[in-house]
This record gives C-alpha cells, structure tokens and sequence, in this order.
C-alpha cells in the first residue's frame, strides 16, 4: 500500500496541475463575474434609461396635464372671479347702522311714496345712493314687498332699470338701497310747465322705458311683472335716460303659468289694468296696459286726467282715441305741441299706445311688439276701439267678452294684430 501515502500526498505535478486549475476557475469566475456585471451594468443602464424615458415620458405628461391644469386653472380662476362678480352684483345686506351712516342719520329727504321715504345717501368710496325706508306696519303688504324687491330686482341687470345695491332686513329697520337717480322721477318733468323736455327726448324716454319692461317680461331668467308702471316709477339718470323703479309690486312667475292669481286691488288709478281691480286673470299684460297710459302722459306732456278741461280732453286717452277714430291726429299733433319733423313717430306713439291699453289682455301687443312698432320696426295696423265699455250700450256686452277672452296670452293671436 505503498501508493497511499503517494496518493494521499500530491506530487508536485499535481500540484502544479491543480494550481493551473485554480487559476483557470479564476480567471473563469473573474470573466464570468464580469460577465454578470456587465449584464447587470447593462441591465442598471438599461433601466436607468428607461427610467429616464420614463420620467421623460412622465414630465411631459406632466407638462401637458400641468398645462391642462395651467387651463383649467385659468377657467377656474376666470369663473371664480365670475362668480365673485356675481355675488358682488347680488344686492348686499346692511345693518340699521351702515344706513344710518349712509344717509348720516336721514339727512335728506328725497321724496316719499305708498311704502315709506326716500333718502339720499352717499357709500363711503362716494357713490350717491337712494335708501328707500320702508314704513313700519302691520300691513304684511310691504313685507312682501320687500321681499319681492330683493328677490327681483337683485336678479336683474339692465340699462332700463334701476339697479339694487343692497338692503336691510332688521327688527329697527327695512330698507332699500339704490342706485341714485341724479334727475328724479319722470313726473317731475312731463307735468311741469317749467321743465318741459324736447319731445325727442320724451321719445327716448318712452322707447328706454319700454325696453325696461320688455326686460322685465321677455329676457330676464324669470319673468316679472311689475304691476306699477306710472310716471312716478320711471327714474332718470344725469342724461335723462330712463330706468325702471320699484318693483315692489313684482311677483316671480314662471314662462310656463303666464297667471298670478292677485287677491285686492293693486297699481296705481288711473294707470292700473282693468283686470287688477276685477276678478280676472292677471299677466304681464297689466304692465302694457299701463305702459299705454304712461305713453299718452308722455305724448300729450299732461296728466290723462285732468278734471276742469274742456270736457271732451278731460280724460286725455279717450280725447285721443275719438280723434283717431275720426281722422282727426292732426289735431291731436297741433294740441299737442308736436312739430312736423315728430309727427310721424308722434303718430306711432298714438296707435301704439291705442293698442297697449286695450280691455282685453289678449289685445294687447307684447313689450317686445311695442319697442319695434314705436321703433318704427314693425308696421301698426289700425288700433280697435279700447273703450267700448264707455258706452252705454256696450259695456255689458264688453264685460262679457273679457271674462271669456282674458286668459292665457295667445302671441299667435297678438301678432296677427300687428303687421
Ligand atoms: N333711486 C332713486 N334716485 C333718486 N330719487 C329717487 C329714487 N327712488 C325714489 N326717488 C325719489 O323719491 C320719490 C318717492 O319715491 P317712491 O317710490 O317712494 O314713491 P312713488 O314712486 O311716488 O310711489 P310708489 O310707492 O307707488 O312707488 C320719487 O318720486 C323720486 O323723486
Ligand atoms: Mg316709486
């Protein structure tokens, strides 16, 4: 067993051999291991590049959400500053305080009406308000006019009307606070001698008024009528442009119930529809009745009303409608003051305010008809007589027909009216 010790001890070619080897597995493992690190290198690589493109992909994303969110942040930035708009045109709420600072302590009187004084006033950047105070009553109506007023008004913008600053609803105090009218009402004008305006002014004035209601019944987001269209509630301003005032009789009713179902009289005499003071269906159609006897105040630059005139011209709409009935305008343009270059739209102002104070609210033409006839935009057909009623003989038969005809408005039928 002589090998044994030779075979349990390696020669040194062995050796040599098993030295060779290691190195071999070396220099295999060092390659391999460069290798695998190499592919780990190019795999790091790979992912790092891909990472990259990536988060290459991903910023551009980014970017292009960032410039959508940059958009939309532009949207939302112009919409809350919309909206901001919005609320700072809906009317603003004011302590009994802040009135009594405006007016500083109901200096000046402007003037007063069925539901309380008029104040002027001033905010403290100087912006000339009126502070309608309203009277302290029992009377729920001028509650409910107030109520009405905000609700209403504070929703509307037009260049015919009046605009609502604000209000306060206190236990001391309720009021309104409004833009300020620097020229007052329009009666204070049409009724003094002293004051008489250019009949083409008048003319503006009435065609301004006109488009306020038109507003009122035809464009804003819910219709409203007014219920006290008169000389009193047309307000101007430093160039004598018109604006409607004080829809404090107003009531939101929806396009699709033209009716409001009114309980008590309402308006004002002698400009309220017949249909206020009567148990019959009211529309819109009340404010173009009296947008009718405003418009002959405007013609004839007097009150309809005046008793003591030579008695045909006491009632001036009814003077007017007998002398169209008997070709007779002529006279109506002479009495009136009227010069020739006004005739024409005088004569227009005559028929239009014919129609508009028809008895029957179907007759009627609508605010928008009475802006573009008196615009000289759609041709008038002959006005029907409004007062049958006045005669004897008719008046039952008239009554009778408004009960059965005063309904819902029929626009087909009123535009088959005018041409
Ligand atoms: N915004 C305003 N700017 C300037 N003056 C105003 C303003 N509002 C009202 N006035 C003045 O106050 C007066 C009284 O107005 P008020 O509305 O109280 O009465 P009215 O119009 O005569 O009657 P009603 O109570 O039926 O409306 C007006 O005639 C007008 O001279
Ligand atoms: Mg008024």
């Amino acid at each position: 067993m002589s090998n044994t010790p030779a075979n349990s001890t390696p020669s040194s070619s062995d050796t040599s051999s098993t030295s060779a080897g290691a190195t071999a597995a070396t220099i295999a493992s060092t390659i391999v291991g460069g290798i695998v690190i190499i592919v780990i290198a190019i795999a790091i690589i790979r992912c790092i590049q891909k990472n990259r493109e990536q988060a290459r992909n991903t910023s551009m994303q980014t970017t292009s959400e960032s410039t959508v969110n940059q958009d939309s942040n532009i949207d939302m930035v112009t919409i809350e500053r919309f909206l901001a708009d919005i609320v700072k045109e809906r009317p603003v709420r004011f302590t009994a305080q802040n009135i009594i600072d405006f007016t500083q302590n109901f200096k000046q009187k402007l003037g007063s009406g069925g539901f309380g004084i008029v104040y002027k006033g001033q905010f403290p950047n100087g912006v000339q308000i009126a502070v309608k105070v309203l009277h302290k009553t029992q009377d729920k109506r001028a509650e409910e006019q107030f109520m009405a007023e905000i609700g209403t008004i504070g929703r509307t913008y037009h260049i015919n009307l009046v605009r609502l600053y604000g209000f306060c609803f206190d236990n001391s105090l309720k009021a309104l606070v409004y833009e300020y009218m620097e020229k007052g009402s329009l009666d204070r004008y049409l009724f003094n001698e002293n004051q008489k305006h250019k009949w083409e002014k008048l003319h503006e004035i009435a065609i301004g008024t006109a488009k306020g209601i038109r507003y009122l019944h035809e464009e804003c987001q819910k219709k409203i009528v007014h219920y006290d269209i008169k000389p009193g509630n047309v307000l101007l301003d430093a160039n004598f442009s018109p604006k409607v005032a004080d829809f404090g009789l107003a009531r939101l009713c929806d396009r699709d119930n033209s009716h409001v179902s009114m309980t008590g009289g309402r308006g004002t005499p002698g400009y309220a529809a017949p249909e206020l003071w009567m148990p019959y269906p009211v529309t819109h159609k009340c404010d173009v009745y009296s947008y009718g006897m405003l418009l002959f105040e405007i013609l004839g630059r007097r009150r309809n009303l005046i008793l003591g005139q030579a008695e045909s011209q006491e009632w001036f709409p009814r003077w007017i409608w007998d002398k169209f009935e008997g070709g007779e305008l002529e006279s109506v343009m002479l009495n009136c003051g009227i010069e020739h270059n006004d005739r024409e739209k005088a004569e227009r102002m005559c028929k239009v305010a014919l129609w508009c104070v028809q008895y029957q609210p179907d007759a009627r033409p609508s605010m928008n008809s009475v802006v573009r006839m008196l615009e000289g935009e759609e041709e008038i057909i002959a006005p029907k007589n409004p007062f049958p009623y006045m005669m004897p003989s008719q008046w039952s038969e008239s009554r009778g027909d408004s009960v059965s005809t005063a309904t819902e408005t029929n626009e087909s039928e009123e535009n088959s009216l005018i041409h």
